[in-house]
C-alpha cells in the first residue's frame, strides 16, 4: 500500500521520573504521529530511599523506540523520514558506570531520595552563618538533597565498586541523559559521553556564568573531575544511533525535561512561564540572558542554550517534590484508588476537602521553604472525612503548592503572571486544572497536546546544525491549540483556603528535629 508523504519527522526520547516514552512529531505541523510508553520501577530500599535500575531504563527506552516505529510502519509511514532524535530526562538522578564494562556500578539515586540529609545538614553547618545559599553566587541552587553533587560524593564513599572505578579511571558520572547517550550512541565501543547545559545547571558542579564545571565547587564535593561528561549545548548533534531500527539517525538535542517543556511550550521569551504537572511539579519562568537570582526561596538555572554559537537563556525555577506522587502515594500505600484516574471522580465526589488539609512532604520540601527535615502531615481530620475528602485535599495540595511558588515568582519578578500555561500527565484532571485556577486567581491554559516536554526535545533535535528540519517558529506549528480554565470562586474564599494550607505547611516543618 501507499506510504504517506509526511515530510521530515522528529523524535524525542522522554524519560521522567516514573515512564519513559518515544515520541515521533511531524516537524512541520507539531502533529503527534505515534508513541510508546513503559512504566519505570522505583525501588525504595531504606527509609527515604528512592533507586531506578539503569539497565531497566535503557531497556525501556529501546523497547519504546522499537515499538513506536512499529507503530509507525502499520500506519504506513515510513521511519526513515525521522531525521533527528531528541533526549529528555528527569533531572539530577545521577548513576555512575564503568566504562570498560558499560555497566552501571550501582542504581541509580532518584533525585526525590533523601540518603544525604545527613551530608547536607553537615554542608550547611560548615558554611559560615549556616547559609544553605553558600555556592548559589555559581550555582543559582541551595544546598540541598535534591541535586546531583551530593549524590555522587555517596555513592563514591559508600560503594565501594564506585570507589574503585574512580581510583583506576573506569568510573563515567551522569545523569540520565548521559547515561542514555553513552549507551545509544555506542556504549563501551566509542559512546559519546556527553551532557547538556540545562543537566549539568542541576548538578551544584556547574558555574552557571561560565557555563562550564567549576574547579572549585568540584573542589568542594571532592569530585575528580575526569569522571564528569564534557557539556554541550541543548541542540547539536552528539552523535549517531549505533543500534536497532533507527541506527544511524543523528541525537541531536538534550534538554532536561522541564526545560524542554519550556521550549515546546514556546517560552522564549523574557517572563514567559510553565508549569508542569509529573512526579513532582515545576513551574519555570525565562528571565532571558541574564540569570535571576531569586530572594523568596526559587532557582536559577540554565533554561536552554539552542545550538553551540547561541547564548544560553536562564529561568527562575519553584520545584515542588511531590505532585503527581501523591495520587501515586494514595493509590499504593493507602489503596483508596485502583488507578490514578480514578482520583478525578473520587474527588469530585465530594468538590471539597471538608476542611482537611495534606501536605506530601514526602521528601522534605521543596521551593520555596528547601527545608528536609519537613515531612508529610494530613491536618483538620473530622469524624466526617472520607477518602473522598482526602483525594480532594491531595489534588488542592498540588494546586497550593503552586500558589506558593506563583506567588515567589511573582515577587522576585516584580511582574505578575496573568494566566498560567500548564503542561504534563495531570492535566488531563480537568477538576485539578479548574481547581488550580481556583486558588491561583488567574487563568489555567493547557495546550491539547500534553505532550510539550517531548515536543521540546524533538524541536532542539530538528533545530540542530546538520539537521535544520524545524523552524522552531510558533506560526508553523498549527497541530498546538489550547484550553482555558477560568477562576470560578471568588477570591476571599481563595485566600481563606490558602491561609489555612500556609498553616497546615508549618505544622510539617522540622518535624524531625521538634
Ligand atoms: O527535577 C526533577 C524533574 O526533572 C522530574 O520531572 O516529570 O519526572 O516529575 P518528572
Amino acid at each position: 500500500s501507499d506510504r504517506i508523504m509526511l515530510g521530515p519527522l522528529v523524535a524525542a526520547v522522554d524519560q521522567g521520573t516514573s515512564s519513559t516514552r518515544f515520541l515521533v512529531f511531524n516537524a512541520k505541523t507539531a502533529e503527534l504521529l505515534s508513541h510508546h510508553q513503559v512504566e519505570i520501577k522505583q525501588s525504595f530500599p531504606k527509609e527515604g530511599w528512592v533507586e531506578e535500575d539503569p539497565r531497566e531504563i535503557l531497556q525501556s527506552v529501546y523497547e519504546c523506540m522499537e515499538r513506536t516505529c512499529e507503530k509507525l510502519t502499520q500506519l504506513n509511514i515510513d521511519i526513515s523520514n525521522i531525521k533527528a532524535i531528541g533526549v529528555t530526562n528527569q533531572r539530577e538522578t545521577t548513576l555512575v558506570w564503568d566504562k570498560e564494562t558499560g555497566e552501571p556500578l550501582y542504581n541509580a539515586i532518584v533525585w526525590l531520595d533523601l540518603r544525604t540529609q545527613s551530608t547536607v545538614e553537615r554542608l550547611i553547618n560548615k558554611t559560615p552563618g549556616r547559609n544553605k545559599n553558600h555556592l548559589k553566587h555559581k550555582t543559582g541552587l541551595p544546598i540541598s538533597t535534591y541535586f546531583s553533587a551530593v549524590k555522587l560524593r555517596w555513592l563514591v564513599d559508600n560503594v565501594l565498586e564506585v570507589h574503585e572505578a574512580v581510583q583506576s579511571h573506569r568510573a563515567m558520572f551522569g545523569t540520565i541523559d548521559s547515561w542514555l547517550i553513552w549507551c545509544l550512541t555506542g556504549g563501551r565501543n566509542g559512546g559519546v559521553h556527553c551532557t547538556d547545559v540545562t543537566n549539568a545547571s542541576r548538578t551544584m558542579l556547574f558555574n552557571i556564568h561560565t557555563m562550564d564545571w567549576d574547579p572549585e565547587l568540584c573542589k568542594y564535593f571532592d569530585i575528580p573531575m575526569e569522571i564528569l561528561p564534557k557539556v554541550r549545548s541543548s541542540s547539536e548533534i552528539y552523535g549517531l544511533m549505533k543500534s536497532g531500527s533507527l541506527t544511524g539517525v543523528p541525537i541531536s538535542g538534550c534538554l532536561g525535561d522541564q526545560s524542554a517543556a519550556l521550549v515546546g511550550q514556546m517560552c522564549f521569551q523574557d517572563g514567559h512561564a510553565k508549569n508542569t504537572y509529573g512526579t513532582g511539579c515545576f513551574l519555570l519562568r525565562n528571565t532571558g540572558l541574564k540569570p535571576v537570582m531569586s530572594d523568596h526561596g526559587l532557582l536559577t538555572t540554565v533554561a536552554y542554550k539552542l545550538g553551540r554559537d547561541k547564548p544560553a537563556y536562564y529561568a527562575l525555577e519553584g520545584s515542588v517534590a511531590i505532585a503527581g506522587a501523591v495520587v501515586q502515594w494514595l493509590k499504593d500505600n493507602l489503596g483508596i484508588v485502583q488507578s490514578s484516574v480514578e482520583i478525578e471522580n473520587l474527588a469530585a465526589a465530594v468538590g471539597t476537602s471538608y476542611g482537611c488539609y495534606f501536605v506530601p512532604a514526602f521528601s522534605g520540601l521543596y521551593a520555596p521553604y528547601w527545608e528536609p527535615s519537613a515531612r508529610g502531615i494530613i491536618c483538620g481530620l473530622t469524624q466526617f472525612t472520607n477518602r473522598s475528602h482526602l483525594a480532594f485535599a491531595a489534588l488542592e495540595a498540588v494546586c497550593f503548592q503552586t500558589r506558593e511558588i506563583l506567588d515567589a515568582m511573582n515577587q522576585d519578578s516584580g511582574i505578575p503572571l496573568t494566566q498560567l500555561q500548564v503542561d504534563g500527565g495531570m492535566t488531563s484532571n480537568r477538576l485539578l486544572m479548574q481547581l488550580q485556577a481556583d486558588i491561583l486567581c488567574i487563568p489555567v491554559v493547557k495546550p491539547s497536546m500534553p505532550e510539550t516536554t517531548a515536543l521540546g526535545a524533538a524541536m532542539a533535535a530538528g533545530a540542530a546544525e546538520g539537521v535544520s528540519v524545524w523552524s522552531l517558529k510558533p506560526e508553523d506549528l498549527t497541530a498546538v491549540t489550547c484550553e482555558k480554565f477560568e477562576p470560578q470562586i471568588n477570591p476571599e474564599e481563595s485566600e481563606f483556603r490558602y491561609a489555612r494550607w500556609k498553616k497546615a505547611v508549618q505544622k510539617a516543618m522540622n518535624w524531625e528535629t521538634t
